[in-house]
């Protein structure tokens, strides 16, 4: 590449939207991080070692964030390498499982990767797909299954408000506000993680009214917003009610006491639905006892069965998708009898898999208990 293009790229990025909304959110989230030291609200072991790995986000220049998309492996582990061009054998194996997906689902919740800020993945009819869309696609689909959504589809959202506990870079964010566009999408989470999720929503949906924590008092906060982000000590703060609370891969990388913590937070708001896909525990986090038992207390948890292999998996064969999608033929409604059938027939296909294991993944829906213990 000539030397002035390079410059003048860099100059563009300097100037346009996406590197101004990174150095104002990261003014917010640099604020965050002292009044979390300050409140001494530290993350779990497992946290406190992932936030230092990516705290050069904070010194990141023009071009890095609108590459920002190669730098989310800290949070998912995905990273662009592997869906390069030398990498396509891959591809046939995420089509497959894209279409196991597609089988299950009634209502066309499907959203690719965005191709901005650095977005990749392999093309699949035309649109980009990764471990990560695929995994978000899925839960959109068990959350769909168990009926979590069924307030949402009026109206595309409007006045309905879903907080993600642990967002990530915000990808699960982007597809939810792509096909609810008038919901209210609120993100909790660790304060330099914000960095990546912040940047991602703010520039991908540049007319959004959004809210970043210092904005105005947490308390006043309403449906009005389409998109909230706060640093993981403002819990206690919320009382705009989620009528969803969901968790995917984040409650297992946390302390008991802070599962416990969002779990009792829902439950006191009146939030009547929490979903989780999380294993018990991550296999290197001994400050945790068990996500479902911790949930329980305050959910009646239902596990929803989706595909017979964990999100982490490619390797699905034709004849268990198939065997999926005949059950949703054969028992289209009401709902509770697809998950039933559903449910055994996943049993039946994982025969061989110590379901109950601490470390499998899980889809579990909850309904909020009368009593919360
Ligand atoms: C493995 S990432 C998963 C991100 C996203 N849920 C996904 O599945 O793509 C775990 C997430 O949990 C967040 N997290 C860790 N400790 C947290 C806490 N105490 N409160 C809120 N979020 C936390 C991390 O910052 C990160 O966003």
């Amino acid at each position: 590449m000539k030397k002035t293009i390079l410059a003048e790229q860099i100059e563009q990025a300097r100037v346009g939207t996406h590197y101004q909304n990174y150095l104002a959110i990261r003014d917010r989230v640099l604020e965050m991080v002292e009044e979390a030291e300050v409140r001494g609200s530290i993350p779990s072991g497992y946290w406190s070692e992932e936030v230092e790995g990516f705290e050069y986000m904070f010194d990141a220049s023009p071009l890095l964030v609108e590459k920002l998309r190669e730098h989310c492996h800290h949070l998912t582990g995905i990273r662009s390498y592997d869906y390069r061009a030398h990498h396509s054998h891959v591809q046939p194996l995420l089509a497959r499982k894209l279409q196991a997906l597609q089988n299950l689902d009634r209502r066309g919740l499907f959203v690719p990767e965005s191709l901005q800020l650095g977005g990749f993945g392999h093309e699949i009819n035309s649109h980009l797909v990764n471990v990560d869309t695929l995994k978000f696609y899925e839960v959109m689909i068990a959350l769909d299954h168990a009926g979590m959504l069924d307030d949402f589809y009026e109206n595309s959202g409007e006045g309905k408000v879903v907080l993600e506990i642990g967002g990530g870079w915000g990808g699960f964010a982007y597809q939810f506000m792509t096909i609810f566009p008038k919901a209210t999408f609120m993100i909790i989470d660790l304060p330099a993680t914000l960095l990546f999720s912040a940047v991602y929503v703010n520039s991908l949906f540049p007319d959004a009214q959004c809210f970043i924590y210092g904005d105005a008092p947490v308390e006043s906060l309403t449906a009005d917003y389409e998109f909230i982000a706060l640093p993981h000590f403002a819990l206690s703060d919320i009382e705009l009610v989620p009528d969803l609370a969901i968790n995917m891969v984040s409650f297992q990388e946390m302390t008991t006491a802070q599962v416990d913590g969002y779990a009792q937070r829902m439950h006191q708001l009146g939030c009547e639905r929490l979903y989780s896909l999380n294993r018990d525990r991550s296999r290197y986090n001994d400050q945790l006892s068990s996500v479902n038992a911790i949930v329980s207390r305050y959910y009646d948890m239902v596990e929803i069965p989706v595909l017979p292999v964990p999100y982490t998996e490619l390797t699905l064969s034709v004849d268990q998708a198939s065997i999926f999608r005949r059950a949703l033929n054969f028992v289209k409604r009401p709902e509770n009898l697809i998950v039933a059938a559903k449910r055994i027939l996943a049993q039946q296909l994982n025969r061989s898999a110590p379901r109950e294991s601490t470390y499998i993944y899980k889809h579990l829906a909850g309904r909020r208990r009368q009593n919360g213990s």
